[in-house]
């Protein structure tokens, strides 16, 4: 056998071709006949047929036989054997299946294994995102207070020296032996307590403004009221800096749910920044220039909306897009801390609401506060 494949693969074609020789020469190579068989079948007629074809054998172990005769007709006793197999196609071979199981079965590992992990990161993700906000929170009512605190000293270096002037006053008259009316003392007590009252109220505010709300039900709230009583510390200090202060307040506002606290907060924040914008414009422009703070609310499809607008320095765009940023500031440190509108981030989140701002370098600033009305 002259071509001896030992394997095909099923359904494939296999092609045996032989050839002979006479050992005693009485017979030429050409005029040898051929028989063969295939696993151990009938044999075939003699021919001077020396190729054979089979295809479509079944998968497994095949023997294929050739003998030869000459032309007296005398056989080959010992035919020529030729055993070959039928090997399954790849993606049906045991191993290849094996293979494709066990590539499966690792796949689906790791993927539960991905699954299980990015659920962990997850989770620990949000417990991060939670507690940070808690956090942020709790700087945020630091960083307000120390606010707070420079409105408040403001608030009470006023009627402070009211005080101060009516009793030094009294003190003079009295020592100096000069006369005091009973109607003119009663009018100067009643301007001391009346400015005594107003630092009272003052200090209230703080205490009241300085407790921990986080864990205390929410309240429909009026959002006039929380700027009104935001203004009443921030409102002098924005005069003292020359701010034109534009008041625009609906009079026909629904009800938000909160805390006004922490939204006095978001408004004292967007004032603070607003009265640096315009400072900081005021340092590099002409003269003529006037400084400008607009806040205005109103209702609008089933929020309220709080707009505060500054014709201050404004901002870049890629200074816009990090200002929520805990700790981004522009700003010396002696003047900002970065935390301001990230804390204002936290709260108008934690009211369900949202906050979006516009600004262009040089114009002016405007950030928005939507916050969903009471249902
Ligand atoms: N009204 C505004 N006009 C122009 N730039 C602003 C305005 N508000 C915020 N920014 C920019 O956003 C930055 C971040 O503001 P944010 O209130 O978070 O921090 P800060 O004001 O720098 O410091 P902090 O509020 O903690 O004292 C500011 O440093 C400033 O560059
Ligand atoms: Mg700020």
């Amino acid at each position: 056998m002259t071509i001896a494949p030992d394997e095909v693969s099923e359904g494939g074609e296999i092609t045996f071709a032989w050839t002979g020789a006479d050992l005693w020469r009485s017979t030429l190579r050409e005029d040898l006949q051929y028989a063969y068989r295939l696993d151990g079948g009938e044999w075939s007629l003699y021919s001077g047929n020396m190729i054979r074809s089979f295809e479509d054998l079944d998968v497994g172990a095949h023997l294929f036989e050739v003998k030869a005769r000459d032309l007296a007709f005398n056989e080959d006793p010992t035919p020529a054997m030729m055993p070959f197999h039928v090997v399954p196609q790849v993606w049906r071979s045991p191993w290849f299946i094996g293979l494709i199981l066990g590539f499966v079965v690792i796949t689906g590992f790791l993927i539960t294994r991905i699954i299980v992990r990015d659920r962990k990161l997850r989770q620990a993700n949000e417990d991060l995102a939670s507690a940070n906000e808690t956090q942020l929170l709790q700087s945020a009512r630091l960083v307000s207070l120390g606010q707070m605190t420079a409105g408040v000293a403001h608030e009470l270096n006023q009627p402070l020296t009211v005080v101060e002037t009516t009793a030094g006053d009294i003190y003079l008259r009295l020592m100096e032996g000069m006369p005091l009316e009973t109607d003119e003392l009663r009018e100067m007590m009643e301007n001391v307590r009346g400015v005594v009252d107003r630092m009272a109220g003052t200090v209230d505010h703080l205490r009241v403004f300085s407790r921990d709300v986080s864990e205390e039900p929410r309240q429909a709230m009026d959002v006039n009221e929380v700027i009104e009583s935001g203004l009443r510390l921030m409102g002098t200090q924005l005069e003292k800096h020359g701010v034109n202060l534009v008041l625009d307040l609906s009079d026909a506002l629904p009800k938000v749910w909160g805390h006004p606290h922490p939204l006095e907060q978001v408004v004292l924040n967007l004032l603070s920044n607003a009265r640096d914008a315009v400072d900081d414009r005021a340092e590099i422009e002409e003269a003529g220039y006037d400084k400008r703070i607009h806040i205005q609310t109103r209702a609008e499809n089933n929020a309220v909306v709080i707009e505060v607008e500054d014709n201050g320095i404004g901002m870049d765009e890629t200074i816009r897009q990090r200002i929520f940023e805990p700790f981004f500031t522009t700003k010396d440190a002696d003047r900002g801390t970065g935390l301001g509108l990230s804390i204002i981030y936290a709260i108008v989140r934690k009211h369900d609401g949202q906050i979006t701002v516009e600004s262009e370098q040089g114009v002016g600033t405007m950030f928005k506060v939507v916050l969903p009305v009471v249902a």
